[in-house]
């Protein structure tokens, strides 16, 4: 399945809400007051009391689009769901904002365009905010720090980005990994090879039909941690320049734009991002 179910918690909710309507519709009151609450209320007691909440609201959906092929910040679990960091990021900052979210996996290659036709509300996909993308659309204010990262066998005497010079690097097509090896080799060169996703590109290295692949610190880093047998090492560069990323939106969309930042201001101040990201990368496990 490409779209991600809710966790039981949202499910049982959205259960519970539909069996309320449900039941209101019956015109069963007497059913109200014990089946919307977590706890048997005393029917005798206050009868005034004793009547139901009208059921909130539904929540507004939005839909996200992501590229799941990016582990540890979104990727699809055993069952197939749409999980990561991002993923419990705009869940909870879209919480705070009384916002649904519903995650759709959207290529990469395709996303912006998804976006800018309004196939998707928003996208959260490690999105590096880049004045160039901002030409195109809008992002929130910045949710997490990253920089390139380099990917070698472990016996490569590669130790800088400009040591790849002449190597075969594999690289995502349209990342910022693509943007600093044009940089360094040129457009037209041959020896940039595009994977329309990182996994690829570092199964090209593991193939040894590249040199090294740059990408995404945290990714390049899980991957490592998670195949070690591929005996691969990462490899820094000064040059590296900090990039951070945002969630991605069309342009003008300013009111969810807002909601989206007071969301994730609040999920910093409560200390809820901070437990997501020690679920995702704190270091002693
Ligand atoms: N941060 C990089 C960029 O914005 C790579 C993001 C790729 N994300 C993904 N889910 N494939 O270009």
């Amino acid at each position: 399945s490409q779209i991600h179910q809710p966790p039981r918690a949202a499910l049982s909710m959205t259960f519970k809400r539909q069996f309320l309507q449900s039941v209101a519709a019956l015109s069963v009151g007497l059913f109200l007051s014990g089946c919307g609450k977590t706890t048997p209320t005393p029917v005798a007691a206050e009868p005034a009391a004793s009547a139901p909440a009208a059921p909130a609201p539904a929540a507004k959906v939005i839909t996200v689009g992501t590229d799941p092929t990016y582990a540890p910040f979104e990727f699809q679990n055993e069952k197939g769901e749409i999980v990561g960091f991002d993923i419990d990021v705009l869940r909870a900052a879209a919480q705070k904002a009384g916002l649904e979210v519903k995650f759709v996996s959207t290529p990469w290659e395709g996303a912006f365009t998804a976006l800018a036709q309004g196939d998707r509300d928003v996208l959260v996909s490690a999105i590096t905010i880049t004045d160039e993308r901002k030409q195109t659309m809008d992002f929130s204010d910045p949710y997490f720090e990253a920089s390139q990262l380099i990917a070698v066998p472990a016996a490569s005497t590669v130790s800088k980005l400009d040591d790849l010079k002449n190597k075969k690097i594999g690289v995502q097509t349209g990342t910022t990994g693509e943007e600093v090896v044009v940089k360094l080799q040129g457009k037209t060169s041959t020896n940039i090879k595009r994977f329309e996703s990182t996994p690829l590109a570092l199964a090209e290295l593991a193939a040894g039909g590249v040199d090294a692949v740059v990408a995404d610190n945290g990714v390049v880093t899980h991957y490592l941690a998670n195949n070690p047998s591929a005996g691969f090492k990462s490899i820094t560069d000064a040059g590296f320049a900090p990039e951070f990323y945002g969630v991605a939106l069309k342009k003008g969309n300013t009111e969810l734009l807002a909601q989206i930042n007071k969301g994730l201001a609040d999920i910093k101040a409560d200390g809820s991002y901070q437990a997501i990201n020690d679920k995702y990368f704190k270091q002693a496990k």
